[in-house]
């Protein structure tokens, strides 16, 4: 596997891959990689020639409150990982290379709409950084797809409608979320917790579980489901930041008529914020949650 961290050396490789006809997936991560990472480089495999994973904490995504500075650093164990899956070439610019002027000074992209409420409503100007380094990735790898885990799904609905509305030649694959036995959705943070904690944290995946089934059962008082389940999570010990039913695709509130719904939850475990969603289909034929 080969290590860039120039942008110089990152364009002359992009250019004879695509000298001689192959096709590019990206996988954009912020490190510390788990076995969701893994996933989305294996997907990645099966969509183009050749993969590249960029690792970048991009300081852009984060609030002045929020965990850069001890967000965990792998990097060592990611770069074995991904040699073992057969990644071809590892990106981990610096920040300095990324943002070589600093934040202040910064051009964004800005996804209006879809970016408000549910994480973007708790985490002001966290999908700004998102979309701007996504759109700086997708013009130095220039890939022909690019793969997002389903677990942070807002994100992943964030960057479609991004490619869309500015026409970005690639295509976004959503992959779904890799859990643990116990059903906790796999994530970098869940390092932060402790093993009593991330038992206590399952109840996050069970309420979404339970949220489902009773859509499923037909029960559509969408407020009294958000609110029981809100309950349930205090009960369970978490303190939960928002758990809501939307449409799939625009997540705007769910309403009577919607079939393919997500439902949306974030939670604090202490100090700790997790999230999770769970998506659901109703109509009379075919009714799954996923
Ligand atoms: O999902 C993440 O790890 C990050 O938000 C991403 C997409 C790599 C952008 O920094």
């Amino acid at each position: 596997m080969q290590s860039i961290t120039e942008i110089k050396s990152l364009r002359s490789q992009i250019k004879a891959w695509r000298q001689a006809g192959l096709s590019i997936a990206l996988v954009p991560t912020m490190g510390n990689l788990h076995q969701g990472h893994f996933s989305l480089v294996e997907k990645a495999k099966t969509m183009a020639d050749k993969v590249v994973v960029s690792i970048f904490v991009n300081p852009m995504q984060f609030g002045a409150n929020e965990d850069l500075a001890n967000y965990p650093r792998t990097l060592t164990a990611d770069k074995q990982g991904l040699a073992e899956l057969g990644t071809d070439t590892v990106f981990t610019p610096s920040v300095e290379t990324i943002y070589p002027n600093g934040l202040g000074v910064q051009s964004f992209v800005d996804v209006p709409g879809i970016s408000m409420g549910y994480c973007g409503g708790s985490r002001p100007g966290h999908f700004k950084g998102v979309a701007t380094v996504v759109t700086k990735l997708f013009n130095l790898v220039q890939p022909d797809f690019a793969c997002f885990g389903e677990k942070d799904f807002q994100q992943l609905q964030v960057i479609k409608t991004m490619v869309r509305d500015l026409s970005v030649p690639v295509q976004i694959i959503g992959v779904p979320t890799t859990r643990e036995v116990s059903g906790l959705a796999m994530s970098s943070r869940n390092g932060y917790l402790s093993e009593q904690q991330k038992n206590t944290a399952t109840a996050l995946f069970k309420e979404l579980n339970s949220c489902a089934d009773k859509l499923l059962a037909g029960q559509r008082d969408f407020n009294s489901l958000c609110q029981q389940a809100k309950e349930s999570l205090v009960k369970a010990g978490l303190k939960p930041d928002y758990f809501e039913i939307a449409q799939r695709d625009s997540l705007k509130n769910a309403t009577l008529d919607d079939e393919n719904l997500v439902i949306l939850a974030a939670a604090f475990l202490g100090e700790v914020r997790l999230i999770d969603n769970l998506q659901v289909d109703i109509n009379n034929n075919n009714q799954e949650k996923t």
